[in-house]
């Protein structure tokens, strides 16, 4: 509580972060795989798939990609629930099992291991219950302490800013980015931060099944364009920083070179199927009952409330409120018309995927809620707002 109202300065947040880290087992990847690794994190956000693409694209220009991944709660989806949508894939690899699978693929996405930053579990806890997770060096300390213990050398943090982030502002999002990268410089790793819009939310798809198709079709080359964009940024930081010996323009030509050419979709087939479970996007579950929700004006999508559509596919089922809840993996939201798009009176410009009709109703409402429509386009947002270190 006293941290949260007074803040730690630098050296205690180091202090902090180390303490955390030496709480539990610590992955020397590198040593393990004889190869630079890299990694990524995002603070989180509605939509938020960038992992399930990246790990890919990079694995197939042939960077090994090892990354332990964490569940959603409230708004918010997790990267294991998403995978948790294909049938078969298994989450709990022995590190054992994951060093093998990152040697072999070049690419594997675990749930985190019990005994990496035990002492991480024990103050998240604390804090969700005595209001004071949102502090940015506690933030900053336990998304670290995580990422520096699972063991890669370069990372690239995916903060996100706006309505559906932790981060409401451009100059939090900034001060988290600094917190972080300066503990990622401190344990011996590249890092760099990029900042970005999570206003509105992030490609089409919101709901865990839902946003493997959207994963699917990006890894064709046929992803909506701020994801695609957000994604191949990603891919030519990560690049750079691999052992490839390419600068940011080349790491994303070769990124883009690894969606055109079908090396990227291969190697997603390869990583699903290596962990068990059945790539055939014909294998993921369908919601029976799809709604569409129609613009009431003619005019231009002026603003999609990033929580409001996170809190619809929650309601939906596609999250869970409490840790413990169970999560429908065919359900949520296609938000079909994005910010800046002219819509026509009467066209669909998002879906709802519901169990029944009364769900769907309820969702469709709330969707068109999240909504604004205006005479005049806004301004274009791009999707990454600032990149650091
Ligand atoms: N994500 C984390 O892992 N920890 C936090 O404190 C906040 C977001």
């Amino acid at each position: 509580m006293a941290v949260y109202f007074r803040g730690l300065d630098g050296p205690e947040t180091f202090a902090l972060t180390d303490a955390m880290i030496r709480s539990g087992e610590t992955i020397d990847l590198h040593a393990a795989i004889g190869r630079k690794v890299v990694d990524k994190h995002s603070t989180g956000g509605v939509g938020d798939k960038t992992s399930l693409a990246v790990g890919p694209i990079v694995a197939a220009c042939g960077v090994p990609f090892g990354k332990m991944s964490g569940r959603g709660l409230g708004h918010t989806g997790g990267t294991l629930d998403k995978l948790e949508s294909i049938p078969g894939f298994r989450v709990e690899l022995t590190t054992d099992e994951f060093l093998q699978q990152v040697r072999d693929v070049g690419l594997a996405i675990i749930g985190q291991s019990a005994n990496l930053v035990p002492a991480d579990k024990l103050l998240y806890g604390l804090r969700d219950v005595t209001a004071t997770v949102d502090n940015v060096s506690l933030i900053a300390a336990s998304i670290m302490s995580k990422k520096i213990a699972a063991g890669a050398d370069a990372i690239v943090l995916d903060v996100k800013v706006g309505d559906g982030a932790f981060m409401k502002t451009i100059e939090d999002a900034r001060e988290l980015a600094e917190t972080m990268l300066e503990l990622g410089r401190h344990a011996g790793r590249e890092v760099a931060c990029v900042l970005t819009d999570m206003d509105q939310p992030l490609g089409h798809a919101v709901g865990n099944a839902l946003e493997i198709r959207e994963t699917i079709a990006t890894l064709r080359g046929e992803g909506p364009a701020d994801f695609t964009e957000l994604v191949l940024s990603a891919c030519a930081h990560l690049l750079a920083f691999s052992d490839l010996g390419v600068d940011e323009i080349a790491g994303r030509e070769r990124a883009a070179a690894a969606v055109e050419d079908g090396s990227a979709l291969a190697l997603y087939e390869r990583w699903i199927s290596a962990q068990g479970g059945d790539p055939a996007e014909a294998s993921l579950p369908t919601a029976p009952v799809v709604r569409d929700v129609q613009a009431p004006r003619a005019g231009f999508v002026a603003a999609i409330g990033a929580i409001d559509i996170g809190m619809a596919a929650l309601r939906l089922g596609a999250g869970r409120r409490t840790k413990d809840d169970e999560i429908d993996h065919a359900v949520g939201v296609l938000c079909l018309k994005k910010r800046g798009d002219a819509v026509a009176a009467g066209e669909t410009v998002a879906q709802v995927h519901a169990q029944d009709d009364a769900a769907a109703a309820q969702a469709a409402d709330d969707v068109l809620a999240a909504y604004t429509f205006a005479d005049d386009a806004p301004a274009a947002t791009p999707i990454i707002l600032e990149t650091i270190g």
